[in-house]
């Protein structure tokens, strides 16, 4: 199943997580990490495990968000977080893919203790939070079947470089956060997974949205991260394609289907050859029954 939208949760808020569950994401991201405080994260492990416990996963998934693996509250996060059964573990701040073949080895040894299917808990790095990462990123291809996707974090990234901002002075991201957009779509391509684009801050801007998704989707991204409910519809809507967009796929399919196995062919005047066939074939596949 793709996924388009990704609501980022405070682990310790009744209330949010309460409202989460009205959004039309497909995926709630209760965090653990950077939305918690370390007075309050003992509390928030344990609402997050009575969430899971208690939330409907018929229409969503309920995945959490650790803290990083280099420090001492990951372990017990996880080990607070799987008698709920939680269906993934975002993965802040790795290095490479070691990290998550860690973490791979956590989960099965968890998921046994609670039994649950082997291999069930997806995983999905936020793979650019840290200036290493960046050199690194070819090593997620085939480093655990758990892996869901990779998306990429700007907040931690300007940080971990001393950037003031992660933003030119007309509002888009500057050189080094492109960047690692970039790299993290390559990444996720080399590695066959899902690239979730990171989130937009901004988020009583639905117009600067709405071209965020478009652009991200022109490009490849095929989710999103969001921190705002207001943020899912948008989302979702901008991640599903358009009657016009599968309409114009099928007439592309059709074309070669009737070409007598020509390689390149013309459709209202403009050249179409195998990558458009291949593209138009994926976009059918991942919307059919949409
Ligand atoms: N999940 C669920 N509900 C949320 C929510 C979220 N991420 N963000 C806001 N809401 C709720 C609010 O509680 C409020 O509910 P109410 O109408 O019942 O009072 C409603 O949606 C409208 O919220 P609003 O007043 O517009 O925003 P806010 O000031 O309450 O919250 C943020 C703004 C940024 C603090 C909040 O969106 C948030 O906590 N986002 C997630 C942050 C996070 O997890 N960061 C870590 C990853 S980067
Ligand atoms: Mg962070």
């Amino acid at each position: 199943m793709t996924i388009k939208s990704l609501l980022f949760v405070p682990g310790d808020s009744e209330k949010k997580m309460a409202k989460a569950a009205s959004t039309g994401a497909d995926v709630l991201l209760l965090d653990l990490e950077d939305a918690v405080s370390h007075e309050r994260l003992p509390l928030a492990r344990d609402l997050v495990q009575q969430y899971l416990k208690s939330h409907d996963r018929a229409n969503q998934q309920v995945w959490v968000r650790i803290n990083p693996l280099n420090t001492p509250l990951s372990l017990p996060d996880l080990v607070a977080v799987m008698p709920g059964k939680p269906d993934g573990i975002m993965l802040p701040k790795p290095m490479n893919a070691s990290d998550v073949r860690q973490l791979d080895h956590f989960l099965s040894a968890l998921e046994q203790r609670e039994g649950i299917t082997p291999g069930r808990t997806r995983i999905l790095p936020v793979a650019t939070e840290v200036a290493g990462a960046l050199f690194q990123l070819n090593s997620y291809a085939g480093c655990s079947p758990r892996l869901a996707g990779l998306t990429w974090g700007a907040e931690d990234l300007a940080t971990d470089v001393g950037a003031t901002s992660n933003k030119k002075d007309n509002g888009e991201f500057d050189d080094v956060f492109v960047l690692a957009r970039s790299m993290c779509l390559l990444a996720a391509t080399h590695a066959g997974v899902q690239a979730i684009d990171t989130l937009t801050v901004d988020f009583r801007n639905h117009e600067g949205l709405q071209a965020d998704v478009r652009r991200a989707r022109r490009q490849g991204f095929s989710g999103k991260l969001t921190i705002h409910p207001d943020q899912v519809a948008i989302i979702n809507a901008g991640f599903t394609a358009t009657p016009e967009e599968l309409q114009h796929a099928q007439r592309i399919v059709d074309a070669f289907a009737q070409s007598d196995g020509a390689g390149a062919l013309q459709l209202d005047g403009k050249m179409i050859d195998k990558p458009h066939l291949t593209q138009a074939l994926r976009l059918l596949a991942t919307h059919k029954g949409q």
